[in-house]
C-alpha cells in the first residue's frame, strides 16, 4: 500500500477531533492548554492521560500509549492501520484514496459476506413463517413470542435439510467459498460444501450499522448442542459484538441491561425494555465491556440466578470496574432467567426489579453468606472475616460506614468491632498497595526494554538520541543541519536510529514534520514511544544548545568503540556486548 497522502490525513484528523474521541470513552477534564482523563488503555483512577489538542495527539503517563485518533481507533478497536483509517473515514463521511489490488479483495469479501448473511437471514426468515415445516414457528409462539417480535428480530428457522441454503444461495450467485468464508456453510473433508444450521431457529445477529453479521441458532428440543454461532468470520468477531445493540444503542434509558441468552434479550425487549444486551455465545470480554460503556452511563447485570450466572456476574463486574462502568446486580427469585421472571410475575414487577437491583457492595457481602452457617461459631467467624474483607474495599468512606451499619443490624455483630477490623485490614491494603507499586516500578526498570533493546546497553547515548528526536520533531526545518552533524550510524540505538531516518527522510521531503505521517509503517507500540519522547520534552524544549552537547556525546561514543589501548574496561565490555547484539 502506499502511503496515504498527508492531507488526506490531515483532513481526517481535523474531521476526529481527539478530544471528542476521548470524551465518548471517558470523562475528560480541560488542564490549561491540555485535557487530561483517566486511560482508556489501563485501569487507572486518577487520569495520568494527557490530551494534546494543538496537534491532536494524546500521551498515557501511566502506561505509555499515545498517539493520534488513528493510533487511538487501533487500540480500542483492536485493528491494524488501515482499518483504523477507514473506521475514522467513515465516521466523517470522507472517501478513501484508492486501495490496491490486495485491500480491494478484502474488502470485496467482507462485502460479499455481508450481502450473503442479508440473503441468509431472509432466507431463514421465509422458511419460518411459509415454510412448510411449522416446527420452527411453533416453537417461538409456544415460547411466546409475538408475531412482531419475530419480525423485529428477523428470527428465522433452518429447515432440516443439508443444501437448502446452499442452493438458495448459488441460485442468487455466490460462490461456495464465499458461503463457507461468511460462515453459513461448511466444508466437508471431501471438499463437498453443505449448510452449517439445519434444523434449528434462528437468531440473526446484527450489527450498530443494521448489518447481519452472524447466527445464534438454537435446537428445538433438548438436545446438544443447545447453540451453534457463526464462528469468527471477516465480518464478525464474537468478543466484539452484542446481540441487540442495534436497538439497544437508540434506547431512551442510559441504563444498560445485561442478560445471558438470546431468548432472554428477546424476552425482555418484547416486554418494554428496549435497553437490553446480550453477549455472543462466549462470556464477556473486555471489549464488550467497553462497547456497552460506549452507549451506557450504568448497567444492570441481569443474569441467570443458577451458580453458574452467578459466578458470571462476578467476572462481568469486574470488566465494568475497569472500564469505570458503574454496575448494579438484579437478583431475581423465583425464577431461573429473566425470560421466565417477565411471564410469572410480569413486566410491572420486572422493572421493579431493576430499580432495586443493588450495587456490586451489596452483592458481594450476599455472596459471604454463601456455605457458611452462620448459626455456628465457624460459620461466623470466617463470615466476619469475609465482610471485612469485602468493606474493606469499599472506597468510600460514606458508603463504608453505611454498610457497616447495615451488617451490624443484619448480623447481630457489634458495629465497634465491625469498624475496628475494617479500619485494621484497610491499613494493610494500603501498606500493601504501596509495596506492590514499588515492586512494579522496581521491576519495570529491571525489565528488558523489548523495542528498545539498545537502551539498556547504551544508556547515556540513548538518552542523547532521545533529546535529538525531540529536538527533530520540535525544528523540522533544522533536519539537514542534524542529518549533516549527526549521521545516523552515529545513533547508538537500533531503534532510535530507525525512527530518526524516517523522521529525517520525511522532513526532508516535505519541509515540515507531522507524527502521525510515520504512524503507518511502525507498529502501536513503536509509535506510542515516538508520541511519548514528543509529549515529554514538550514544555521542556530541547535548545540548539542541548543538541550540540547530545551530538558530542554520540560523537564521543563512536570514538570510544574504536579499539584501542585506551579503551577503559566499561568501553571494552559495551563493545562487546553491541558486538553480540549484531550476530
Ligand atoms: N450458549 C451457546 N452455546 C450453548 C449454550 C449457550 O452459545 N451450547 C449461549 C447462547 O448465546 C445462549 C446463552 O449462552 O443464548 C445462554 O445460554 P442458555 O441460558 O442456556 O440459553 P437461553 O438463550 O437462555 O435459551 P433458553 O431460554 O431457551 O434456555
Ligand atoms: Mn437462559
Amino acid at each position: 500500500m502506499a502511503r496515504l497522502p498527508e492531507e488526506f490525513l490531515q483532513r481526517l484528523r481535523d474531521a476526529n477531533d481527539i478530544v471528542d474521541m476521548f470524551r465518548s470513552y471517558a470523562e475528560v477534564k480541560k488542564r490549561g492548554r491540555t485535557y487530561v482523563c483517566c486511560c482508556p488503555f489501563h485501569s487507572e483512577k486518577t487520569p495520568s492521560c494527557t490530551i494534546y489538542p494543538e496537534n491532536q495527539s494524546f500521551f498515557c503517563f501511566g502506561c505509555g500509549v499515545g498517539g493520534d485518533s488513528v493510533t487511538f481507533v487501533r487500540k480500542m478497536e483492536n485493528v491494524g492501520y488501515m482499518d483504523a483509517v477507514q473506521i475514522l473515514a467513515q465516521r466523517a463521511g470522507m472517501q478513501l484514496p484508492a486501495r490496491s489490488p490486495d485491500e480491494e479483495r478484502t474488502a470485496n469479501l467482507r462485502r460479499r459476506c455481508l450481502e450473503i448473511n442479508r440473503e441468509t437471514a431472509n432466507f431463514y426468515y421465509m422458511q419460518l413463517v411459509k415454510g412448510e415445516d411449522k416446527r420452527g414457528l411453533q416453537y417461538f409462539l409456544q415460547r411466546q413470542l409475538r408475531p412482531e417480535t419475530i419480525k423485529k428480530y428477523g428470527l428465522g428457522f433452518a429447515p432440516d435439510a443439508w443444501n437448502l441454503l446452499r442452493d438458495h444461495l448459488r441460485s442468487k450467485g455466490y460462490h461456495e467459498n464465499e458461503m463457507v468464508a461468511a460462515g453459513v456453510c461448511r466444508q466437508s473433508e471431501k471438499g463437498n460444501v453443505y449448510d452449517y444450521f439445519r434444523n434449528r431457529v434462528m437468531f440473526p445477529i446484527v450489527d450498530t450499522k443494521g448489518s447481519v453479521i452472524a447466527f445464534g441458532g438454537r435446537v428445538l428440543d433438548d438436545s446438544k448442542p443447545k447453540y451453534l454461532n457463526t464462528n469468527d468470520t471477516p465480518v464478525f468477531n464474537k468478543g466484539k459484538n452484542l446481540f441487540s445493540l442495534n436497538f439497544a444503542k437508540n434506547a431512551s434509558s442510559t441504563t444498560f441491561l445485561l442478560a445471558e441468552g438470546y431468548m432472554d434479550v428477546i424476552a425482555v425487549n418484547q416486554a418494554g425494555f428496549d435497553n437490553v444486551v446480550a453477549t455472543l455465545g462466549t462470556a464477556i470480554t473486555p471489549d464488550q465491556a467497553r462497547l456497552i460503556a460506549q452507549y451506557a452511563k450504568e448497567v444492570v447485570i441481569s443474569y441467570d440466578s443458577d451458580g453458574a450466572g452467578q459466578a458470571a456476574t462476578q467476572r462481568a463486574m469486574n470488566h465494568f470496574a475497569d472500564v469505570g462502568l458503574p454496575c448494579r446486580i438484579l437478583k431475581m427469585e423465583g425464577a431461573k432467567d429473566p425470560d421466565e421472571f417477565i411471564k410469572k410475575f410480569g413486566r410491572d414487577r420486572f422493572r421493579m426489579l431493576i430499580d432495586q437491583a443493588g450495587d456490586v457492595n451489596l452483592f458481594q457481602l450476599e455472596r459471604c453468606k454463601q456455605g457458611l452457617d452462620t448459626d455456628t461459631e465457624i460459620g461466623k467467624t470466617e463470615y466476619l472475616r469475609r465482610v471485612v474483607q469485602v468493606l474493606s474495599e469499599i472506597e468510600n468512606d460514606l458508603q463504608r460506614e453505611v454498610y457497616i451499619s447495615r451488617i451490624s443490624h443484619e448480623s447481630g455483630i457489634r458495629k465497634e468491632v465491625l469498624l475496628a477490623q475494617v479500619t485494621e485490614a484497610i491499613k494493610k491494603h494500603r501498606y500493601g498497595e504501596k509495596r506492590r507499586t514499588f515492586r512494579a516500578i522496581e521491576s519495570q526498570s529491571l525489565q528488558r526494554d523489548e523495542l528498545n533493546p539498545d537502551a539498556k546497553l547504551f544508556p547515556r547515548e540513548s538518552k542523547a538520541e532521545e533529546r535529538i528526536l525531540a529536538y527533530l520533531m520540535q525544528y523540522p526545518e533544522d533536519c539537514e543541519m542534524l542529518w549533516q552533524r549527526i549521521p545516523p550510524e552515529l545513533f547508538r540505538t537500533e531503534f532510535h536510529r530507525k525512527l530518526y531516518v524516517r523522521i529525517c527522510t520525511f522532513c526532508k521531503e516535505t519541509g515540515s514534520f507531522d507524527a502521525s505521517a510515520v504512524q503507518e509503517e511502525l507498529t502501536v507500540e513503536e509509535f506510542s514511544r515516538l508520541i511519548g519522547i514528543s509529549a515529554r520534552y514538550r514544555d521542556t524544549r530541547v535548545t540548539r544548545n542541548v543538541v550540540e552537547e547530545c551530538a558530542d556525546v554520540l560523537h564521543q561514543a563512536q570514538q570510544r568503540i574504536t579499539p584501542g589501548e585506551d579503551m577503559s574496561d566499561d568501553d571494552l565490555l559495551q563493545l562487546v556486548a553491541s558486538r553480540k547484539q549484531k550476530k
